[in-house]
């Protein structure tokens, strides 16, 4: 691992790990959790910190085999510490693009994962190989470019966002992922897709609003070094986009919709 890439890994190892820390299957993977039963097979890829892949092996038993797999080995680590003592679940390093399953698993999921990837098609490709032929893919992601705040968030906020989007696409990553992914699937000879809306909305009377609300603030702290770095902002900038912005959700913030959308389908061939 390079340099850049080690201190990027050290800079979100500590906001960001609590957010994937906070999910959990029945909140935060909804279409998959109404799909699992006794005894499945399930490959959760970029399973991060594993909440939701625990979920995933509580809700098949025993009798059921769990894989999560992520590439970034600081995760796996965490995610084998908290969860790696659950029934029929394992946690590996591994790349999304170069899954050594084929024809394994009953279930194949990715949630928040190929908004990431420049290359989500190859990703598809990988996850549908190492379905079964009659098992399922299941994918679970954002369109950033539809985030809905009521009120509007600061003006610090919102420039912030958008080059946090600009920072994402020039990266090569799709910031509309969602909407793309019914294309993606027919791509790989896909037919048969089913599409739930998955939205993600949090408003002032949830116990948990301010965690919720509060990712962009986190994200703000934790990639705008990186942001920075890649000459997109200043230090003020983040910085103050994140103050002002965690000032707003204790005072204004009212909800936050996060687009989300699953994406499912029967492995034919
Ligand atoms: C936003 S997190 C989502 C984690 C979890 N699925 C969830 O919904 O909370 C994205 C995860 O994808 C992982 N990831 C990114 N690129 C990957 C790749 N090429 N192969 C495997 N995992 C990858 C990241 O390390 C990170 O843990």
């Amino acid at each position: 691992m390079d340099t850049t890439t080690a201190r990027n890994r050290a800079e979100l190892s500590g906001k960001l790990t609590n957010v994937l820390d906070s999910r959990s299957l029945t909140k935060s993977h909804k279409r998959l959790a109404e799909m699992l039963t006794e005894g499945t097979t399930v490959l959760d890829v970029g399973c991060g910190t594993g909440a939701i892949t625990r979920g995933i092996a509580e809700a098949v038993g025993p009798n059921g085999r769990v894989v999560g797999i992520d590439n970034n080995p600081n995760l796996i680590e965490k995610a084998r510490q908290a969860h790696g003592d659950t029934p029929g679940l394992t946690f590996e390093t591994g790349d999304i693009y170069n899954l050594a399953y084929e024809e394994e698993f009953d279930m194949v999921t990715s949630a928040r994962v190929l908004i990431w990837l420049s290359d989500p098609l190859k990703a598809l490709k990988m996850m549908k190989t190492a379905a079964k032929i009659g098992g399922r893919i299941v994918i679970a992601d954002y369109n950033h470019e539809k985030i809905l705040w009521e009120p509007q968030p600061p003006a610090s906020m919102l420039s912030f966002y958008s080059a946090y989007l600009k920072w994402r696409s020039d990266a090569g990553r799709n910031n509309a992922i969602a909407d793309h992914l019914p294309d993606l699937f027919q791509k790989t000879g896909i037919e048969g897709i089913t599409v739930t809306p998955q939205h993600e909305i949090t408003k002032r009377a949830d116990s948990d609003f301010l965690t919720r609300i509060g990712i962009w603030a986190d994200t703000a702290s934790s990639r705008g070094a990186q942001m920075e770095r890649d000459g997109y902002l200043t230090e003020k900038e983040y910085v103050e986009a994140e103050k002002e912005y965690r000032e707003w959700m204790m005072q204004d913030a009212q909800s936050l919709t996060m687009y989300m959308l699953a994406v499912e389908c029967v492995r034919q061939l």
